[in-house]
């Protein structure tokens, strides 16, 4: 069978892990192995017809970037293409087109090998690149990438993004059928390209640091990024002990408040903002500068509050660090600053979490999408206390989307519960 592995949406640490473990499995299954570049963007820009890549050339080029001495003292490449990559290598034959990433241009669906994806357990964002493609939320986008993966003859799909991009992936395995007729009566593949395609298997994986995924216990980037998030709390500790300062530090997750709330738990804040659970107390100002004093009064130096950048109160008024800032300079005087952190919590290298975590689930992944028939349902590699599940990738967004629409309704309570009652509990 041949697989393809794409990661889509904003990237999170372990994405790599997941290409890496995926490749390397299908390969193990005797699975031919490619990778999509761009997220679904390159599913519907697909290959530039008759482009290939000559892997000797590439070889060289590599030479040329990375020992310029020795294309000097030899202009013999292929001697040097031997240097770097022996006798028995695997790209030489052209089974695998990666060869770093360089010279792809105008192809999107790449052919990978074993050794291209060695080392990616440890590295940060995504490889193969990623993208909020809103070509593949058009019905003409996904008719093309559906002639794309055809042209490949590729059966299979593993994608490792947030619910977004987990959703469009089940849109396009439900609509594939259609798409595959429209193809055919439109001249564009053959009788036997449509008898061999007739189900898209499709599984995913849940890349997000924001881990507000449900049905499962954590997202794959999640643990690295409140990690980032703790060492700057960590640092920002001593500066604000040393000046007895306070800081509101905003911390990103969209609308969840898992990083931030265990951000503050990890580094002791003072005070917390989260999406899910506002302030009671309407003015909530007088709430958190009641606790804050209190901490003074006992002896603290220092007072760190955490606002989640989807943090509102409980009338779904948006909670802004800078006016958090302001309230804690006029009314408890307070000599404060304001730390956004951005794009740091987001990239660099993945803690042990996010290189175990995706290497378990990109096996799981490659033998759901084995098992797959036309009746089973697309499936979502979770993990539920210590162990690799698969959920139902529907019931998974929709229990999701749920509790979004009970903080929406400002029906905090029934967050909270469908948040626990995603298993049963
Ligand atoms: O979903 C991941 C995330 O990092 C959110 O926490 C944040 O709101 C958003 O993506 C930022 O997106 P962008 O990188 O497009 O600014």
């Amino acid at each position: 069978m041949k697989i393809a592995v794409l990661t889509s949406g904003g990237d999170s640490a372990g994405m790599n892990a997941v290409v890496r473990s995926v490749v390397k499995t299908g390969i193990l299954k005797g699975c031919e192995m490619f990778v999509v570049r761009e997220g679904y963007e390159g599913l519907v820009r697909g290959n530039a017809d008759g482009q290939r890549v000559d892997p000797v050339a590439i070889h060289n080029l590599e030479h040329i970037i990375h020992k310029p001495s020795l294309i000097q003292s030899d202009p013999d490449k292929n001697l040097l293409h031997n240097l770097r990559f022996g006798d028995g290598d695997l790209l030489k034959d052209g089974t695998s087109e990666w060869v770093g990433g360089r010279t792809l241009k105008g192809r999107y669906i790449v052919r990978v090998g074993w050794d291209d994806v060695r080392g990616w357990f440890a590295e940060g964002g995504t490889l193969i690149g990623t993208a909020r493609s809103k070509a593949f939320r058009t019905p003409e986008g996904r008719t093309a990438a559906a002639h794309n993966l055809i042209k490949e003859g590729i059966h299979a799909l593993v994608i490792c993004g947030g619910d977004g991009s987990l959703t469009g992936a089940d849109i396009f395995r439900s609509e594939w059928p259609q798409l595959v007729t429209d193809l055919h009566s439109q001249g564009k593949i053959t009788d036997e390209q449509r008898e061999a395609h007739t189900h898209l298997r499709i599984v995913g994986l849940v890349g997000s640091i924001d881990n507000d995924m449900c049905m499962t216990d954590m997202t794959i980037g999640a643990p690295t990024a409140l990690h980032r998030i703790c060492e700057a709390i960590d640092n920002i500790n001593s500066t604000a002990y040393s000046h007895s300062r306070a800081f509101v530090v905003e911390v990103m997750g969209r609308d969840c408040g898992w990083l931030a709330l265990n951000a503050g738990i990890a580094g002791g804040a003072d005070f917390i903002f989260i999406p899910e659970r506002p302030p009671k107390k309407l003015p909530w100002e007088d709430e958190m500068c009641a606790e804050i004093h209190r901490h003074r009064e006992v002896g603290k130096r220092k007072t760190i509050v955490i606002v989640a950048e989807g943090a509102h109160d409980a009338e779904l008024n948006p909670i802004r660090a800078e006016y958090v800032k302001e309230v804690l300079t006029e009314r408890l005087g307070l000599d404060t600053r304001v730390t956004t952190l951005g794009h740091t919590q987001r990239g660099g290298r993945p803690c042990a979490g996010d290189r175990i975590l995706p290497t378990l689930q990109g096996v799981e992944a490659v033998e759901a999408l084995l098992e797959s028939t036309p009746e089973t349902p697309s499936y979502m590699i979770g993990v539920h206390e210590n162990k690799i599940i698969r959920a139902p990738l529907m019931e998974a967004v929709a229990l999701t989307k749920a509790v979004g629409q009970a903080v929406r309704d400002k029906d905090f309570d029934k967050a909270m519960e469908l948040r626990g009652a995603e298993f049963g509990e």
